[in-house]
């Protein structure tokens, strides 16, 4: 489990980006619920963290897609990979979290910057 953040320091219905190869997002829903995704949009180049969190989705920032923080999967296009999700524990107020092994679906665009970066 690799700790990223203090929970006090993720108020609810909010995002943080962190970073990663490649990097990700977590999030304090309103309901108190926190969820782990990778942060890159897996239509085009789009930081989830920046989209508009409802309930248990985000809305992608750039075309709209919204995806399920808990499945990691698109409500319908352009978007049409799901996002990685991980696995994340909240202990003694410290938010970890445990990496996907599944294969990244960051899509190619995103992955040259990203590698320019030295995130990928
Ligand atoms: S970049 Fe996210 S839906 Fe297009």
């Amino acid at each position: 489990m690799i700790p990223v953040c203090r929970l006090a320091d993720l108020p609810r219905g909010e995002a943080s980006r962190f970073e990663g190869d490649p990097p990700i997002a977590v999030f304090h829903t309103e309901d108190g619920e926190v969820y782990a995704i990778d942060d890159t949009c897996t239509h085009q180049d789009a930081s989830l963290s920046d989209g508009w969190l409802e309930g248990c989705e985000v809305e992608c920032p750039l075309h709209a897609s919204k995806f399920d923080l808990r499945t990691g999967k698109p409500d319908g296009p352009p978007a049409r990979r799901p996002v990685r999700t991980h696995e994340v524990v909240v202990e003694d107020g410290m938010v970890c979290v445990r990496l996907s092994e599944a294969v990244p679906s960051v899509p190619a665009c995103a992955a040259r910057r990203l590698a320019v970066e030295g995130a990928v």
